[in-house]
């Protein structure tokens, strides 16, 4: 039998991975904007995390973790993006509290992957950082393949260090993203994708 390059051939799923190809060609995010209930069920988040932290991860230093927002969370960080928000627009009104303060109940499930780069005496920080969005983009592609409704966001809640401290982030930890999931409420749309061949310059040097 023969064996492609650098594919266990034994693992039966990736005997054929036309589907594989076909899912990695056409996925797409959906939008925190148009995102119910049902999220993901236990078993599906653990999937999906298990299937994130299979990210390239060099000097195996684990440069990432999660903290998940579900249920009353979401409310409880809600009240805390309120409060902060209006401590640094002290003139608007009602109506951007309130949405500033329903950032998270716009699904049922946020994922928080928070970065832990650091500095190091082998691995560049860069490195560690990188890490941390390939596990972001690997939650979009687990919750996407079971069928759940993904978004990658990061909004002024990420980049704010007294939100950082509500969340529980301790220095130099960084937001990499908040990851929305649950069932879109519209067809997903896709939007034009760059030509990857306009992208491609060969070295001639
Ligand atoms: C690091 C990062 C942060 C983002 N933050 C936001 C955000 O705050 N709000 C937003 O609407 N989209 C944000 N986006 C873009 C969304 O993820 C958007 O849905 C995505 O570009 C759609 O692409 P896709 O369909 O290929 O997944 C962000 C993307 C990245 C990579």
């Amino acid at each position: 039998m023969s064996c492609r390059a650098g594919r266990d051939m034994s693992a039966p799923p990736f005997n054929d991975t036309t589907s594989v190809v076909a899912f990695l060609k056409t996925r797409k995010s959906a939008s925190a904007k148009a995102m119910g209930s049902p999220g993901p069920t236990p078993e599906q988040l653990r999937q999906i995390l298990e299937i994130a932290v299979r990210v390239p991860d060099h000097g195996k230093l684990t440069p990432w973790r999660f903290i998940l927002f579900e249920g009353d969370a979401r409310s409880r960080i809600g009240a805390h993006f309120r409060g902060r928000w209006k401590e640094l627009n002290p003139s608007h009104g009602e109506d951007t509290l309130a949405f500033h303060q329903a950032l998270f109940m716009r699904a049922p499930v946020v994922i928080a992957v928070v970065s832990r780069a650091a500095p190091h005496p082998k691995i560049p920080e860069w490195e560690q950082t990188l890490s941390s969005a390939a596990v972001c983009m690997n939650v979009l592609h687990a919750a996407s393949a079971l069928g759940i409704g993904a978004q990658w966001q990061t909004d002024w809640p990420a980049y704010d260090p007294e939100m950082a401290k509500a969340m529980g982030l301790v220095p130099p930890e960084r937001i990499a993203g908040f990851i929305y999931l649950g069932t879109s409420t519209v067809p997903l749309e896709d939007r034009p994708r760059p030509d990857p061949m306009a992208l491609l310059t060969r070295w001639t040097g």
